[in-house]
């Protein structure tokens, strides 16, 4: 089974995540990129105002093809409670070329049930597991543990698929 990790990190946590997810399920690593100014203080408040208002920037081309991908993990940042807008784009932009999805994301203070219900929605299909990790989670032990579990738990649920 084949498995494309793709995901957005402005600071490097959900690139983190993404690692993880990554090296447990041995499949590809894609990150987006957009062309927006999001350092420093402009950059957050332009960031958190994008995903307020949902805002769908350009994003960096992309060289592979989605639709050869078994299962899409899809990762995100928590913004304003949202999703972060180039991921907003990724998924807009290629839900007739996505098989079956799994979101994650990172957040800084509050878990958000909403932003998994937001994705769902933009991709149009039921993902088969999502996971939430805040920073210190990521990258302590409890965040190896929690993508474990994350992946063991898809996996039961794909049965007769190899991940
Ligand atoms: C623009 C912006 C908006 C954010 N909004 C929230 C939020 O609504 N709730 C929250 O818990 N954390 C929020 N955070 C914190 C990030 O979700 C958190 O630090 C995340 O792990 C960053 O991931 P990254 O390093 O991959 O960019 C926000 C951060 C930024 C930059």
């Amino acid at each position: 089974m084949k498995a494309l990790i793709v995901y957005y990190s402005r600071t490097g946590t959900t690139a983190l995540l993404a690692r993880l997810i990554s090296d447990e399920v041995d499949g590809d690593l894609m990150e987006i990129g957009d062309k927006k100014n999001r350092e420093g203080l402009t950059g957050v408040a332009r960031s958190i105002w994008g995903a307020f208002i949902e805002r769908k920037p350009k994003i960096t081309e992309i060289e592979r093809d989605i639709s050869e991908y078994d299962i899409v993990f899809i990762g995100t940042p928590l913004w304003a409670g949202n999703i972060a807008g180039p991921i907003r784009t990724f998924i807009i932009k290629y839900r007739e070329e996505l098989g079956r999805v799994a979101f994650f994301n990172t957040f800084g203070a509050s878990k958000s049930q909403q932003i998994f219900d937001n994705m769902r929605e933009l991709a149009g299909k039921r993902p088969e597991g999502v996971l939430s990790l805040r920073k210190k989670e990521v990258e302590g032990k409890r965040g190896e543990k929690a993508v474990y579990d994350f992946v063991e738990e898809i996996k039961e649920g794909l049965e007769g698929f190899r991940l």
